[in-house]
């Protein structure tokens, strides 16, 4: 078998800077924040810790939701140790500032792990081996894992074994229907906008494990990385108790969120789209204004329905280009059943 690209992707991130598109994209990870809050109501022990894992937890991008959805423990864990160190020292700083500038409440208490988290055992690397998590999350991550069966075998094991039952795994990936569709629509092995591009090696059916494909993201992404074949991963998951809550195209659980109040109160909360038109003169937007028709045409349609006389109207929306990335990723929750023991032996 060929050398895992595990090292690529590691050196990847590795050196990449944040940029604005990565930290626009890390305020659409709202239902992290959805569990959160069920945490926060279902809890009958007031005395229990909320504890997370974070896989591929990056640079820490993720840190101030966490703090905001009030967890007691987060055990963040990523391949590429640069990262690793750069989320420490973000949240070693979170931690200052909470205390300097006495912010309400607490905040949590973490641990950072630099490990390959599809071919190592995270389990034997946490400060307290009994942890038990009330949610694992997975953004952008998981699908690093279908390298291989085993690697992605090792990887639910890591996200179940120390799930308390009752906990759930979620995450986001990218969708691979909505890809493969994209792939069969485009003249060559090649397709996106100017947000994005996916190449393939060919247009042959990819294999279940191995299908691998080159993602370039704006200056965020720039590496190999494996298509999921969902039924091989509820497979997988059945096989260490994890159990489907859901599983969504993003922009089917966005419509869902945004038209409860629920979901409007989480989206305002964390910022998660762009104001059209802008607020401000100095705010710029994060595509050309052609990009904005549909939020144009909304904005319109307020107007003409609520009154004529009405100066202007404002939208929470995403410019078409990235609207179309978005839409390429989905959203799953599992949830870890009974008391079973996961995954493989000892
Ligand atoms: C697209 S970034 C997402 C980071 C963060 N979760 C977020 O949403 O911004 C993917 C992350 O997965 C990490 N990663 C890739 N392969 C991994 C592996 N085998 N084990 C652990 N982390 C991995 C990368 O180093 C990178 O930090």
């Amino acid at each position: 078998m060929a050398d895992s690209l595990a090292p690529i992707v590691a050196q990847h991130y590795n050196q990449i800077q944040e940029k604005g598109l990565e930290e626009r994209k890390q305020s659409r990870i709202f239902h992290m924040q959805e569990f959160c809050e069920k945490l926060r109501y279902d809890r009958d022990n007031k005395e229990d810790r909320k504890c997370v894992l974070d896989i591929g937890s990056g640079k820490g991008g993720d840190l101030l939701k966490w703090k905001k959805g009030g967890i007691d423990y987060l055990a963040c864990a990523d391949i590429a140790g640069t990262s690793v160190e750069q989320c420490q020292s973000r949240y070693n700083e979170m931690k200052d500032r909470h205390k300097i500038q006495r912010e309400r409440g607490h905040c949590f208490d973490a641990e950072f792990i630099t490990a390959d988290c599809t071919k190592e055992r995270l389990k034997l690397m946490y400060k307290d081996p009994e942890i038990k998590f009330d949610i694992v999350s997975c953004q952008f991550a998981f699908h690093y894992c279908f390298e291989s069966i085993s690697q992605a075998r090792t990887m639910l094991q890591n996200a179940s074994e120390c799930l308390k039952p009752g906990g759930f795994f979620i995450g986001s990936l990218p969708d691979a229907y909505d890809i493969m569709k994209r792939l069969e629509e485009a003249d060559d092995c090649t397709f996106g906008n100017d947000v994005y591009s996916v190449t393939f090696p060919s247009k042959e059916q990819p294999p279940l494990f191995g299908a691998k494909y080159d993602f370039h993201l704006e200056g965020v992404v720039d590496c190999p990385e494996f298509l999921v074949y969902f039924p091989a991963l509820l497979k997988l998951a059945e096989e260490v108790d994890l159990e489907l809550v859901f599983c969504k195209r993003f922009e089917e659980y966005f419509e869902e969120k945004r038209q409860i109040q629920e979901g409007q109160f989480l989206l305002t909360k964390m910022n998660a789209l762009e104001t059209y038109p802008p607020l401000h003169d100095d705010q710029k937007l994060m595509g050309c204004d052609e990009e904005y028709y549909k939020a144009k045409q909304k904005v319109k349609e307020i107007i003409a329905a609520e009154s004529p006389n009405r100066e202007n109207a404002y939208v929470g929306t995403l410019s078409q280009s990235e609207w179309e990335v978005v839409c390429m990723y989905a959203v799953f929750a599992f949830v870890k059943k009974g008391e079973k023991e996961a995954g493989k032996s000892e």
